[in-house]
C-alpha cells in the first residue's frame, strides 16, 4: 500500500478570496498548500479594469503572512462595457492570466456579467489574438430551465456557438459539474481545458438535499445526480490534460449560509489535498494526483510547473481538521467529506 507521495507544489486554478477581513483569514489557508490560484474577480464592486486586478493584486499580497510564499494569478471580471484596449494592457503587462465570464445572475455578485453575448464579441476576439483564456461559469440563467440543467443548456446554447464563432478563443469551463461538460471537453482537443472541484469529486445532490438541507453543501453549480459525479471523478483521475483542479473554494460566513436564502459557495481551501489524495487512492489513481493538481493547469495557461515539492502521507489515524475557524469577517466552516481523512500534507 503506497503510504506517500512527493508531486510538484500545487496550484488552485479557480479560487475565491473576498477582500479585507475574509480575504486575511482565508488566504493563509490556500498558502500553505498552493503555490498560485486563479483569483476570481466577483468582489463587490467586481473587478473589472486592469487598474482594479492590479490593486486587488496588492491588497492580496499585503494580506500574506510574513513567510508565505504564493502568486496570485489576477483575473478581470467581463462586462459589457469592457474595453479590449484595457484587457490587451493588462494582460501584455503579465498581471492578468484570464478573464472571467459571468452570464447576468448566475451566482453570487454576477449582476455585472454578461446578458447580451454579441456585446462582447470584440473582447473574445482580441482575447483570441492574444492567447488570453476566458474563464467561463457554465450555467444559462434563465428561470425556465431547471437547475440541475444549467449546465447542459448552457454548452447547446451558448458555448458550442461562441466556440465555432471564435475557435482561436482558448476556454477554461470553470467547475465542470456534469457528465454533459466532461464529455463536451473529451469530444474537443483544442483550446479547451476544465476545471474540477473538490466537492463535486465527493458530493451529489443527495448529499445537500437528502435528510435535511445542508447549506455547507449548496454551491453553483449544484451538486447533480450521483452518475454525474462518477463522471467528474473518472475524468479527474484520468490524467487527461484537459482537467485540472479549481477548488471554487468560496468563503461565507456561516450567518449567511445558515440563512433562509443562503449564499452558494463551499470552503475547501484548508483540506483539499487530503480530500484529493483520498479521492485518487479510492480511484487507484494516486499516480495521477500530480496530473490533476500540478501539470495539467500550468500546461493550459502556459506557465512553468512549480519547481517546489509536496509530500503527501498517509497516516494511521485520522487526520483532524477543525469542522470552523474564525476569520475578522465571522466564522467559517470547512468542507466535511462526511469520511476520515487520512492523507496529511508534511
Ligand atoms: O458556489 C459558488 N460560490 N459558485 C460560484 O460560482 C460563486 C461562488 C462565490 O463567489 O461564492
Ligand atoms: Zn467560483
Amino acid at each position: 500500500m503506497i503510504k506517500d507521495i512527493t508531486i510538484a507544489r500545487p496550484d488552485d486554478w479557480h479560487l475565491h478570496l473576498r477582500d479585507g477581513a475574509m480575504l486575511e483569514g482565508v488566504l493563509p489557508h490556500t498558502a500553505k498548500d498552493f503555490a498560485r490560484a486563479i483569483i476570481m474577480p466577483n468582489l463587490i464592486p467586481p473587478v473589472v479594469r486592469g487598474a482594479d486586478a492590479k490593486a486587488y493584486r496588492d491588497r492580496i499580497l499585503t494580506a500574506l503572512p510574513d513567510g508565505m510564499i504564493f502568486e496570485p494569478l489576477m483575473t478581470l471580471y467581463l462586462t459589457e462595457d469592457t474595453q479590449a484596449d484595457d484587457v490587451a494592457a493588462a494582460h501584455q503587462s503579465g498581471l492578468v492570466k484570464a478573464v472571467k465570464l459571468y452570464p447576468a445572475g448566475a451566482t453570487t455578485n454576477s449582476q455585472s456579467g454578461v446578458q447580451d453575448f454579441d456585446k462582447v464579441t470584440g473582447v473574445l476576439e482580441r482575447m483570441a489574438k492574444i492567447g488570453l483564456p476566458l474563464c467561463v461559469h457554465g450555467e444559462v440563467t434563465d428561470h425556465e430551465v431547471d437547475i440541475f440543467d444549467r449546465e447542459a443548456v448552457f454548452i447547446d446554447r451558448i458555448l458550442t456557438p461562441l466556440r465555432q464563432k471564435i475557435p482561436d478563443l482558448k476556454v477554461v469551463m470553470e467547475h465542470v459539474t456534469t457528465k454533459d461538460g466532461v464529455d463536451y471537453v473529451m469530444e474537443n482537443e483544442k483550446n479547451l481545458g476544465a476545471t474540477i472541484t473538490t466537492h463535486h469529486l465527493i458530493i451529489n445532490r443527495n448529499h445537500l438535499l437528502a435528510g435535511g438541507i445542508k447549506p455547507h453543501y449548496y454551491c453553483l453549480p449544484v451538486a447533480k445526480r450521483e452518475s454525474h459525479r462518477l463522471a467528474l471523478r473518472a475524468a479527474a483521475t484520468s490524467g487527461d490534460r484537459r482537467f485540472f483542479l479549481g477548488t471554487d473554494s468560496a468563503p461565507h460566513t456561516d450567518d449567511l449560509k445558515e440563512h433562509a436564502c443562503g449564499c452558494a459557495g463551499i470552503f475547501s481551501a484548508t483540506n483539499t489535498m487530503s480530500c484529493l489524495a483520498h479521492v485518487f487512492e479510492e480511484e487507484g489513481a494516486l499516480d495521477k494526483i500530480e496530473a490533476f493538481a500540478s501539470l495539467n493547469g500550468p500546461a493550459y495557461y502556459e506557465l512553468p510547473v512549480n519547481q517546489e515539492k509536496m509530500t503527501l502521507v498517509k497516516e494511521d489515524e485520522p487526520v483532524i481538521y477543525p469542522e470552523k475557524f474564525q476569520t475578522g469577517a465571522g466564522p467559517v466552516t470547512l468542507f466535511d467529506p462526511g469520511f476520515d481523512l487520512y492523507w496529511r500534507v508534511v
